[in-house]
């Protein structure tokens, strides 16, 4: 094994700083890696291997043949969101023929969980609890192909029967995009008068806490990794990173949800998954809720990796030079906490920063090709947490930095 292509769809910098650990764990062994991205910008600092920037058009075969013109001997898709996830697992296929095996879930496993109705069965049939809900198909709804005359009605007697408020989301689609809340019948009827262009899950709202887990390994294997909790659910969808973003001890939580762990384990080797699932739910009255599963690495993957003490790329590098992978649930090592500050922050204050609390790291999130501010993450031991507070509360004194509203947030979450 001397080469391992990662394909990335959006900018490396959002797998600061694991994937340059990753690389850099490679190349002592003797491996080279070779990023092939399609984008945003990548450096030296940001994936200190073999570049080649693609194409956004790319197809998968152009893809893979870039891969094996470099000489790779294995491949690790590390893409997202979900329509990337699709192109990359097209991809393998071509790949795999090749000779050239590539971590990433099978494409037709592939193709059943970028799409929330048909995830939303595979979890049902699973056993694992979803918000009840209904497909709505933008064809019919927009006159194309057969005219169904009764398919409005047939909309709204399901819609009555598990009641309001519900919600609408793209079948495709990620970060909340395309969302639109029902709160009663007038709103179905608005809805039904002007329809997503695109099919959709119509679904109960779930109140309740936000989060994440992230799944990396493969039939016979997986390794769950902690809990990341994001944010509230409710009515209104509420941007990914608007809220503070952590893992730390929540131990009633923690115990329920052991036995849907093992469930989404077994669903995951039933479906072949290979490489990183995410999976998004709802934790609400002692239950967790089924949201997704995203067939990629996700948007918690830098805190889960922090919280867990393990690296995920180095995990899907391991698997694509067929080396031992420990399954089971990762320990969490302390906590992780991730927020957003929605200015960049000065060089000076990120110094500062660095110098009272351990900071895995700071950089611009974008999204859709759009900055979004700085995330910020940064790791405490627990026990730490009087010492933690109080340094940050000296900092924000000093710069402004964090605000006001984090700081808030990080006082009540660390030291309630
Ligand atoms: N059934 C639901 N009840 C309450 N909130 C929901 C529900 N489904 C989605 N949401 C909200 O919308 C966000 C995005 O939904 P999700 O199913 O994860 O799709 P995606 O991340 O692909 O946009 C969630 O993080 C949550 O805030
Ligand atoms: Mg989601």
């Amino acid at each position: 094994m001397r080469k391992i292509a990662f394909l990335r769809s959006v900018g490396i910098q959002r797998a600061d700083p694991y994937i340059q650990q990753a690389v850099r764990g490679l190349a002592a062994d003797g491996i080279e890696a070779g990023l092939f991205h399609t984008g945003g910008a990548a450096g030296d600092d940001d994936f200190p291997g073999y570049r080649e920037r693609l194409d956004r058009t790319v197809t998968p075969r152009e893809l893979a043949e870039a891969v094996a013109a470099w000489g790779a001997d294995a491949a690790v898709s590390i893409s997202l969101p979900c329509e990337n996830a699709l192109r990359d697992a097209a991809a393998k296929a071509f790949l795999d023929a090749e000779g050239i095996p590539t971590v990433m879930t099978p494409l037709a496993a592939t193709m059943l969980l970028v799409d929330k109705w048909e995830t939303k069965r595979l979890c049902e049939q699973a056993g694992l609890k979803v918000p009840d809900g209904f497909r709505t198909d933008s064809d019919l709804l927009a006159g194309r192909g057969l005219p169904v005359p009764g398919y409005r009605d047939a909309l709204r007697v399901r819609a009555e029967r598990i009641g309001y408020p519900l919600m609408s989301k793209p079948v495709w689609d990620s970060t909340s995009m395309g969302i639109r809340t029902l709160h009663g019948a007038a709103d179905l009827d608005a809805y039904l008068a002007s329809p997503p262009e695109v099919s959709a899950v119509v679904e109960q709202v779930v109140e309740g806490d936000l989060c994440s887990v992230d799944i990396v390994g493969r039939p016979g294997s997986y390794r769950v990794l902690p809990l990341c909790w994001t944010g509230r659910a409710g009515a209104e969808p509420v941007f990914t990173f608007a809220d503070l973003r952590w893992c730390g001890p929540r131990e009633e939580a923690d115990a329920a949800f052991a036995e849907v762990a093992r469930t989404l384990v077994t669903l995951c080797g039933d479906l072949g998954v290979c490489g990183s699932v995410n999976v998004d739910m709802v934790y609400t009255r002692g239950q967790f809720v089924i949201l997704e599963i995203n067939p990629r690495i996700g948007g918690a993957t830098t805190l889960s990796c922090a919280a867990s003490g393990t690296n995920t790329f180095t995990s899907l590098a391991r698997m694509a030079r067929g080396l031992p992978f420990t399954g089971g649930m990762a320990q969490r090592a302390g906590w992780a906490v991730e927020f957003l500050a929605e200015d960049r922050i000065p060089a000076a204050v990120v110094a500062e920063l660095r110098q009272r609390v351990a900071v895995v790291t700071t950089h611009d999130l974008v999204i859709d090709g759009a900055s979004r501010g700085d995330i910020v993450a940064f790791t405490l031991a627990e026990g730490d947490e009087d010492r933690t507070v109080k340094a940050l509360t000296e900092l924000h004194e000093t710069t402004g930095f964090p605000t006001a509203d984090v700081m808030g947030k990080i006082g009540s979450l660390l030291c309630p």
